[in-house]
This record gives C-alpha cells, sequence and structure tokens, in this order.
C-alpha cells in the first residue's frame, strides 16, 4: 500500500487584493506576518507548486493521497476558491484523496461559521470527527484539532466527546489492518519536545493516552502545522510529520508511505521541490532535522 502525504500547502492571495477594509481583528495579524514577517516570500508563487505538487503525487500512482490541512493563508474565500480550482477533479474523488483542514483554514470565527473549508473541500474531508476511512487494509483516522482561535492563539484542541469517540474507534479496529491516525497539529516537535502553549494541542496529553492505552490499535500518527519534516517515537508508534510541501524557506515537499499491514511498518520515501528543474524530484526524508 502507497500512501502521499503532504501539508501546509498555504495557498495565498497577498491581502491587500481584499481591500483594506476586510484587514481587521485577526487578519490585521496575518497581513503583517505577510508583509512584515517574509511570508510573502515562503510562499512566492506558491500557486505554481501547488500545481506541480498535485501532478507529481498524482504521477507517484499512490493508492490514497492525504493532506492535513493549511490549504490556506488566511481562510480568505479568494483563497479557497483559487485552491480548489488547481485541485480540480481531484476534490470529488474522496476514494482517492482526503484533506483535512488546519487552523489557517479556520482563521476566523466568520471563515469556520461560514464553513468556508467545507464549501469547497467537503467532498474529501470527513463530515464528522473522529473520522475512519478504509483504503485496502488501511484504515485513516482523522481528529479534527483546529479552531478559530484568539488573536495570538494557534493552538488546537481536541475535547472529551471527540477523545472518547476516538478511544472507542481505535479500540474497535481490526488487528489486521494499519491504522494511521491524521490531524493537522503533531503531538510533540521535532526533537521529541512538546509544543508551544499557543502553537500545539491543548490537551495533546490526552491524545498521547489514548495512543498509549494497550486496547487502542495505532501505528502510525502523521501530521503537518510544523514546516519541517521529521519522525519521531510515542510509546513505541511512529509520529511523522511531513513538513510543509511549498514552503521554500524549509526544503519543503512530502511524503511517500510504504504500509505492509502484516508487519505493521511504515517507510518514508522524500519527494522534494527542486526550483531548478521546476517540479518534486526524490529528496531525503528529515534533512531538516539538525
Ligand atoms: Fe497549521
Amino acid at each position: 500500500m502507497k500512501i502521499a502525504h503532504y501539508s501546509d500547502i498555504h495557498m495565498t492571495v497577498p491581502p491587500w487584493r481584499g481591500g483594506v477594509a476586510g484587514l481587521v481583528g485577526k487578519r490585521s495579524v496575518g497581513a503583517l506576518n505577510y508583509y512584515v514577517g517574509g511570508r510573502r516570500r515562503h510562499f512566492a508563487r506558491v500557486e505554481h507548486r501547488i500545481l506541480r505538487l498535485l501532478e507529481d503525487v498524482d504521477a507517484q500512482a499512490v493508492d490514497h493521497a492525504i493532506c492535513t490541512g493549511d490549504v490556506t493563508q488566511m481562510s480568505r474565500p479568494e483563497e479557497f476558491e483559487r485552491c480548489a480550482q488547481i485541485f480540480g477533479t481531484r476534490l470529488h474523488d474522496p476514494s482517492r484523496l482526503t484533506v483535512l483542514p488546519g487552523n489557517h483554514d479556520r482563521y476566523t470565527p466568520t471563515a469556520q461559521h461560514e464553513r468556508r473549508f467545507e464549501r469547497h473541500f467537503g467532498d474529501v474531508a470527513p463530515d464528522a470527527y473522529p473520522f475512519a476511512k478504509r483504503v485496502g487494509d488501511v484504515v485513516i483516522v482523522a481528529l479534527d484539532v483546529a479552531r478559530a482561535a484568539g488573536l495570538l492563539d494557534s493552538s488546537g484542541y481536541a475535547g472529551p466527546e471527540q477523545l472518547e469517540r476516538l478511544r472507542a474507534l481505535l479500540t474497535a479496529q481490526s488487528p489486521d489492518t494499519f491504522v494511521i491516525l491524521a490531524m493537522h497539529y503533531g503531538l510533540f516537535r521535532k526533537h521529541g519536545e512538546p509544543d508551544r502553549k499557543r502553537h500545539g494541542i491543548r490537551d495533546y496529553e490526552a491524545i498521547v493516552d489514548v495512543i498509549a492505552d494497550p486496547k487502542t490499535h495505532v501505528h502510525a500518527i502523521i501530521h503537518g502545522h510544523m514546516h519541517d519534516d521529521y519522525r519521531i517515537d510515542v510509546h513505541g508508534v511512529p509520529e511523522i510529520c511531513s513538513g510543509s510541501a511549498t514552503d521554500v524557506f524549509r526544503p519543503c515537499g512530502y511524503n511517500v508511505y510504504t504500509v505492509d499491514p502484516a508487519t505493521k511498518s511504515i517507510d518514508v520515501d522524500r519527494r522534494v521541490w527542486d526550483a531548478e528543474q521546476d517540479r518534486y524530484v526524490a529528496g531525503e526524508f528529515q534533512r531538516a532535522v539538525e
């Protein structure tokens, strides 16, 4: 079984194009990040890389592709529309693609309330969480931890209800399957340390508790949110971050997993952006981890 995993593609439309009137609240922080914080350079010509990325994923002939969120920068309608255009007909084939929302896709309470992410990506996104999708002998279980948070807050939260159902869902999985837990946020950062309070999952310890429960079946945890790629171990389960697929200030790229449900093994191949060749090419996983 081969699964492609990419994240944090951040389709960006320059903030001024929506007019100055829209730059209030959290959007003003986003605009500042874009012009002063350097996001403009990290995601310059990002549309082109998203197009090349999707072409390259198609060429890998994988059984399924998962995008773990942050398809936009500020959840603006223009960003969702343009991103959905680039995905094209792929957005209507849930047997081949799953897309989860990230915090940047629920950047403001209005974006979350208007369900902008779901309106464009709803055909390939879960409509309730925790969610389980079977692809051959692999089961993808998704948690929704993204939410519109405060002005300088990008933390996530799973909540007791979702966690209780997650525990039941993971306990019910057949030992014959390979279970991948997918979410936007990570449990730990690249050296195994907890994330910052305003950037990580507030109740990450409760998720770790579910994974450590001997009755639950989880064989890999995959996510984005952090823009570097890495792999660490959480109670014997690999936690794998794909990093950003399009942030050119990193060795950006995506992962292709080869999964063996019989042995419960997962191998990672990396495809990285090569600006000179103008395409994604075979690269080295964890190049970003010092
Ligand atoms: Fe994120």
